[in-house]
């Protein structure tokens, strides 16, 4: 997709946005959830992968953020960008399901970004109105894009949670780059009072984990369970890793997570699903050392993750699928290994 910089196309294209109100259309569907869509990292909005993605069953789509760049040309970027996303093929072809989002840096608006992103409520509306929510809705009128949703019937119930680990993140302990790992020049920080998801969210997150639900799907825009690698993850803050294991102890619970643009499936407390890029080919090709990793093969090519759930057998199976339509990573779990201890 070429970007075109003239405000009068961004005019044209937020003039004819539909009140879609997909979201609040599906709030109450009580089928029980079965296939469980989910990709981050859209540089483009037309690409054969998010073709492929429109061939998979599907009850629930999520993006997990990175699903626009728009960081390096303030609000009128993210404007057009969201319009553009909206009129896609693909988003189109998403909205006769639920569709539930998150962010990550680049649609947050700042790269590596966290609280101090000064247009960071500017940029919540923006995510916002991308997605249709209504204007009196209270998720507007918090701060942070966190929310949470349940579907299905009692035995079947799936709550998704969706974290906002940018809006309240502490900044990130750097080290000089002849220093750096494989993954970048950030490190793990010991110092307890930095935080990713701020006292409001911890606060919301402990009382939705009081509602009941079979299984709970945790989306994370990083990583959850791998060891640190010098970029974005939960294992540079380790004191809000463990706080985030201990409120889910008990819990049947997996983390789904982006970010990397490239895909692998770890467990450290809990199974972390990494799918990453939609539309992008990972340029270094090879991981980082990660102690966690369940799976060896990873996958740095365009991917989205499917996730199934067999509610007879109890279980699930995720995959990796490629743009050919083949699974390149497949992992199964009974719900008894789900169980956080
Ligand atoms: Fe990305």
């Amino acid at each position: 997709m070429v970007f075109h910089p003239m405000l009068r196309t961004r005019r044209r294209l937020l003039a004819g946005l539909p009140a879609l109100g997909f979201l609040s259309a599906h709030a109450d569907d009580a089928r029980p959830l079965e296939h469980i869509v989910f990709g981050s990292c859209l540089d483009t909005h037309d690409h054969p992968m998010l073709d492929r993605t429109l061939t998979l069953p599907r009850d629930l789509f999520l993006f997990m953020g990175d699903n626009v760049y728009a960081d390096k040309g303030g609000i009128p970027m993210m404007q057009e960008k969201y319009a553009r996303l909206k009129h896609s093929r693909f988003f189109r072809g998403l909205k006769d399901k639920p569709i539930l989002a998150t962010w990550d840096d680049h649609d947050f608006g700042l790269n590596d970004g966290g609280s101090e992103y000064p247009q960071k409520k500017e940029a919540q509306a923006e995510f916002w109105n991308w997605l249709d929510e209504p204007p009196d809705s209270p998720r507007r009128k918090q701060e942070g894009v966190y929310h949470a949703q349940s579907f299905g019937p009692v035995g079947k119930r799936v709550q998704v949670i969706l974290l906002d680990t940018r809006y309240f993140r502490s900044s990130l302990k750097k080290v000089p780059k002849d220093q750096a790992m494989l993954g970048g020049t950030s490190v793990p920080t010991d110092n307890e009072s930095t935080t990713i998801l701020g006292a409001a969210q911890w606060a919301w997150l402990e009382k939705v984990l009081q509602e009941p639900a079979e299984l709970r799907i945790v989306v994370s825009s990083i990583q959850f369970a791998p060891e640190a690698h010098g970029g974005e993850c939960w294992a540079n803050f380790p004191h809000e890793q463990k706080r985030l294991l201990s409120l889910l102890k008990g819990q049947t619970a997996l983390v789904l997570s982006g970010d990397r643009h490239w895909c692998e499936f770890s467990k450290n407390g809990v199974f972390d699903f990494t799918s990453s890029s939609m539309t992008q080919k990972h340029p270094r090709g090879t991981p980082t050392p990660n102690k966690h990793r369940i799976v060896p093969t990873t996958y740095h090519l365009p991917n989205v993750g499917f996730l199934s759930i067999d509610w007879a057998a109890r279980s699930i199976t995720t995959k990796i699928i490629a743009e050919d339509g083949e699974a390149k990573i497949t992992h199964q779990a009974a719900f008894t290994e789900l169980l956080v201890r």
